[in-house]
């Protein structure tokens, strides 16, 4: 893993009331302390899976086992069925230990002390082994030939755009610096670099950089391992086995990019990683704009690190991300409001489609699908914007963006 961590821990979960633009109050002491301990806490959340998901399972035993007998008769798929998924959620297991085996030196710049494997794993919380459940699903979206539809509808766009605004046959791609902030498990990333570009993930959560660091690192045969995405979900699947069907993976080999190939992964809050002003010729980002506590803050980070001349585009929804979480700043702007605040930093706007439908992580043989009605924009930092970029709204600038961005449009 190239890259290193960013200053602060990369979750907030644990922590106290999300104070405005006061993430900086702890020491670097104190930062590095509560960094450590939710290193440790989400590699016990890997351990814990097991344990977790055995005991739902125990759970449907026992209420089956309290049918009357006629019912139990009725049903003799039923218990053959639970071992099954028993078997799956041991899989997952080993994957998962696979993931987390040597993550303590993943990263180039801090230390987490011994894995002495005698620390007692405690039960985790329900937030973590749903972050856990949706990050094995991730491996579908990102890594599966299952995914492969969902990944033409997400990503598809944003490569496209990109050889667009930036042909290889017209440039040197690989002069060409595309950032994509909140990067998952890094499929849409690689499949950037894999075209010549000099493309770099930037993520935040370990689950995902753990993830990510063992797929893209420690796989190379293309559908060598096997996960059982859609094991959790008791609900709406029309077949008893469509619960327990595998997923295979890597759907490529991730160790073919071409020589040169210019690919890299940063961990941290990219607001706190990506603060060098005309940095990027373009900021890619998927399904991550809602992931904000304030959107505002992405949006003025982005204008900052572009280059001038350099392009945005988004495609994604605005399921944000916090609104439902106490104690955590949650600012939930409509896609008009977003746009406004674009136009008002000075961005111009070159396309916009109002309506790209597209899932994430999606069971296709569910009983219950969600469909996503995304927004995609590119918008570009003028190329005659001369100050450093690092505009902020208390800045009068911002008066004067407000009449350039709406001239442009
Ligand atoms: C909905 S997922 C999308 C992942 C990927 N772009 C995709 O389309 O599959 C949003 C991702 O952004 C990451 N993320 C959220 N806040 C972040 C931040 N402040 N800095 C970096 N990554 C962040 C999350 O951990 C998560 O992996």
């Amino acid at each position: 893993m190239a890259g290193s961590m960013g200053d602060s821990a990369p979750d907030t979960g644990q922590r106290e009331p999300y104070l405005y633009r006061e993430r900086t109050k702890y020491s670097p002491e104190e930062e590095e302390r509560l960094e450590r301990q939710h290193f440790w806490k989400i590699i016990d959340a890997f351990r814990y899976y097991r344990t977790h998901v055995q005991e739902r399972v125990n759970r449907t035993e026992r209420q089956f086992r309290s049918l009357p007998q006629k019912h139990q008769r009725l049903l003799s798929g039923f218990l053959p069925n639970l071992a099954k998924i028993r078997r799956c959620v041991d899989q997952n297991y080993e994957v998962l230990q696979a993931i987390v085996h040597n993550c303590i030196h993943m990263f180039e710049n801090i230390e987490y002390g011994d894995d002495d494997n005698t620390r007692k794993v405690g039960p985790s919380s329900t937030f973590d082994m749903d972050k856990l459940k949706s990050t094995i699903k991730q491996f579908v979206r990102d890594w599966s030939e299952t995914g492969k539809a969902e990944r033409d509808s997400c990503y598809t766009p944003l490569v496209e755009e990109i050889q667009r605004q930036f042909p290889p046959d017209q440039c040197d791609a690989s002069k060409v610096s595309v950032l994509v902030p909140g990067a998952g498990l890094g499929r849409l990333t690689w499949e950037i670099a894999r075209l010549g570009y000099a493309c770099q993930g930037n993520e935040w959560s370990f689950f995902m950089l753990f993830s990510s660091n063992f797929v893209l690192n420690r796989c190379e045969k293309v559908n060598d391992l096997m996960l059982y995405p859609w094991v959790h979900q008791f609900s709406n699947n029309k077949l008893s086995a469509d619960q327990t069907r595998p997923v295979y993976f890597p759907d490529v080999n991730p160790q073919s990019l071409p020589p040169n190939s210019n690919f890299s992964m940063t961990a941290g809050d990219f607001l706190e990683v990506y603060t060098d002003p005309n940095t990027w010729d373009c900021v890619a980002t998927c399904f991550f704009i809602d992931t904000a506590h304030n959107v505002v803050d992405y949006i003025e980070t982005i204008w900052n690190i572009l280059k001038p001349g350099g392009v945005w585009i988004n495609l994604g929804p605005l399921l944000y991300h916090f609104e439902n979480m106490a104690n955590e700043l949650s600012i939930e702007l409509s896609y008009e409001d977003i746009k406004d605040v674009i136009l008002k930093y000075g961005f111009q706007l070159e396309a916009e489609r109002e309506s790209v439908l597209t899932t994430y992580t999606e069971n296709d043989r569910s009983m219950l699908k969600y469909l996503y009605d995304c927004v995609f924009f590119v918008v570009r930092k003028p190329a005659d914007h001369l100050s450093n970029g690092a505009l902020s709204p208390k800045d009068n600038q911002l008066d004067n963006s407000v009449e350039k961005g709406e001239t442009a449009t």
